[in-house]
């Protein structure tokens, strides 16, 4: 292996085009691919910023030809020669049009055989793929989200300092507090028995600094929130963080509009429409069944409930008895797509989301077939397809639930799934979307009361102030979603600043004076000598990447994902530690009882 000696890097591989050509360069990178073709050798070189050919021939220096001939697979090199046009010319990659003719070669690094291909069209398993990360980072479909990633951080940092915002960093190692999800805790080794958490976002922090001045805060926050993964939730991932003092709704909505479309323009080329859509919560779930509605296609839910309020079909009966509802999508058109055995299948799905069935009409040119009409009136049955605009060739999917949070979640659910397995879905849209005017609280059964639906900061609506004892469930707050392509990119609220107010929410959340103040006490103290009225809110980064470029899992563009079980496989942790560590920390592990 060979030192740089005297050579270094003049360019970068992806940039060089025909116009550079007759240019003395030096470049550096691994090898891709290499090619000897007798007499001549080609290399593919890649860099970060792409790919690069390199030639050499019988009129290159002996020596020089000796070592290319030896190259293979990831051998390390930076080599110095003319950059000249191709004879054969690629549009398969940017700098198709030129190669290297090298005249100094140097080898700076061998490689064993890679477990997998160092290239795109590779189908690998994901857990290989994780644990040789390194590797696969190198692939330039896994490589450019990173670069993308680092791109999207300057464009919002850029923004926001333009817009006046002060980039402020919050701690690490904060206090637990029992509202959302779990935390991750932190022991410490000087107060034995006390546990720091890790933060789940930078809230309570964010507030006070607009308490103490700042007027317009952002900060690019890791977070960390011990909850189950799924392909947009990680338990550990960044937020776009930001709080504006003096301000409404409308306020933080356009400022974050500008920063999307900002983003959008310089990093995508792509013009993003503003002002966004708008879209109270309770018409997203009546229209889509879903808070983060994906509004690129149709097969809206229809409420049949009023007419089939006299049935006796005993599904939909108790269903209404119990205050829920009777809803349906009519898929247009799809009779000959949704046959019985498909329909079947989506049975499953609403199942899984606490559906106890699905009702169907089938209305084929042939013939209409029902799992449920024959139980329903002449009339009941003509009042349920007019309330569906059904027509022949439609299929009519029906849920009743007594628990309208079912019946919303499977249709939502059915409703994504078939616009995904028809091809509905245009996906070459970006499609922005506010969800506005959300519930205040919502009821857990499990704790059999009502927590924050957003956090418990969160201002109610002017208009339903008087709520927040007597009707908690009709209450709303003064928080805002931004959805893209069916996806939560952000969201937030103005804050409460007045502290009688935020006492009566701490209440209404079944707080005792002590419990809020045990957990919350320094920011009941904080808002008691001057609080600007404000309010912000996060923008998942890693969902943002991940949708500005197609990608199905943020895990694509994440440096080192966590997977399933919240492990990170390439250096395999969790690990247990050594029991002097525990000690030190006055910990003992006791596993669980089975
Ligand atoms: P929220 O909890 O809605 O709000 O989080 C804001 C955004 O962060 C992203 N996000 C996640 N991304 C990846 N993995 C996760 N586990 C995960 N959880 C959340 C989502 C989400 O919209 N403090 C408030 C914001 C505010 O009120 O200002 C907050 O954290 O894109």
């Amino acid at each position: 292996m060979e030192t740089m000696g005297n050579l270094r890097r003049t360019h970068y591989c992806g940039g060089l085009r025909i116009a550079d050509a007759g240019s003395e360069i030096t470049v550096a990178g691994s090898i891709a691919k290499c090619r000897d073709k007798g007499g001549i050798v080609f290399a593919d070189l890649r860099d970060t910023s792409g790919i690069l050919q390199l030639v050499f021939d019988d009129s290159t220096d002996k020596e020089v030809f000796e070592k290319a001939s030896s190259l293979k697979s990831e051998y390390v090199v930076i080599a110095k020669g003319t950059l000249r046009e191709r004879a054969a010319k690629t549009d398969k990659i940017p700098t198709g049009d030129v190669e290297l003719f090298v005249t100094e070669l140097r080898l700076l690094s061998t490689a064993e055989t890679t477990p997998f291909e160092i290239r795109d069209e590779i189908n690998v398993k994901d857990e290989l793929r994780l644990k040789y990360r390194y590797l696969d980072l190198r692939r330039p479909n896994m490589h450019s989200p990173l670069v993308m990633r680092s791109k999207v951080a300057k464009l919002v940092r850029d923004y926001y300092c333009d817009n006046f915002f002060c980039e402020i960093e919050t701690p690490m190692l904060i206090k637990s507090t029992p509202e959302g999800a779990r935390d991750y805790l932190v022991p410490s080794r000087v107060q034995p028995g006390h546990f720091y958490a890790l933060p789940q976002s930078p809230q309570l922090y964010k507030q006070i600094l607009m308490l103490s001045g700042f007027d317009r805060y952002f900060q690019i926050a890791r977070c960390f929130r011990d909850e189950d993964l799924r392909a947009d939730r990680q338990p550990e991932f960044t937020q776009i963080d930001m709080e504006m003092a003096f301000v409404t709704e409308d306020d933080v909505m356009t400022m974050n509009e500008g920063l999307v479309k900002h983003v959008f323009r310089e990093a995508l080329g792509v013009e993003v429409q503003t002002p966004f859509r708008r879209m109270p919560y309770s018409e997203a779930m009546d229209r889509f069944g879903s808070d983060k509605p994906d509004t690129r296609f149709g097969l809206e839910l229809q409420n049949v409930s009023d007419a089939v309020r006299t049935s006796e079909f005993a599904p939909f009966k108790s269903a209404l008895e119990n205050g829920g509802s009777v809803r349906l999508i009519n898929c247009k058109g799809m009779a000959e797509q949704l046959t019985r055995k498909t329909i079947d299948k989506l049975t499953d799905v609403v199942k899984t989301y606490g559906a106890k069935g699905l009702a169907y009409t089938r209305l084929t040119a042939e013939s209409e077939t029902s799992s449920f009409e024959k139980f329903l009136t002449e009339e009941e049955k003509t009042a349920l397809r007019t309330a569906a605009n059904a027509e022949t060739g439609d299929v009519l999917l029906v849920v009743a639930d007594g628990k309208n949070d079912v019946v919303f979640a499977a249709l939502g659910a059915l409703r994504l799934e078939i616009g995904k397995k028809y091809g509905l879905i245009d996906n070459s849209k970006f499609d922005f979307l506010w969800v506005t005017d959300f519930p205040l609280f919502e009821y857990d059964e499990e704790e059999q009361r009502y927590v924050a639906k957003h956090h418990p900061f969160t201002m109610p609506k002017d208009e339903d102030l008087d709520k927040v004892e007597s009707d908690p469930a009709a209450c709303r707050a003064k928080a805002y979603d931004m959805i893209l392509n069916g996806c939560e990119l952000g969201g937030g609220s103005i804050r409460i600043n007045d502290p009688v107010l935020q006492d009566r929410m701490f209440r209404a959340l079944g707080f005792t004076e002590e419990s809020a103040r045990e957990s919350f006490g320094f920011l009941m103290d904080a808002y008691r000598y001057g609080a600007p009225p404000h309010g912000g809110m996060a923008f998942g980064f890693d969902r943002m990447i991940m949708l500005m470029l197609g990608r199905d899992s943020i895990r694509d563009v994440i440096a080192f994902p966590k997977v399933q079980n919240a492990s990170e496989i390439m250096s395999g942790c969790p690990e247990t530690v050594e029991q002097k560590q525990l000690r030190d920390l006055c910990i003992q592990y006791v596993p669980q009882e089975k």
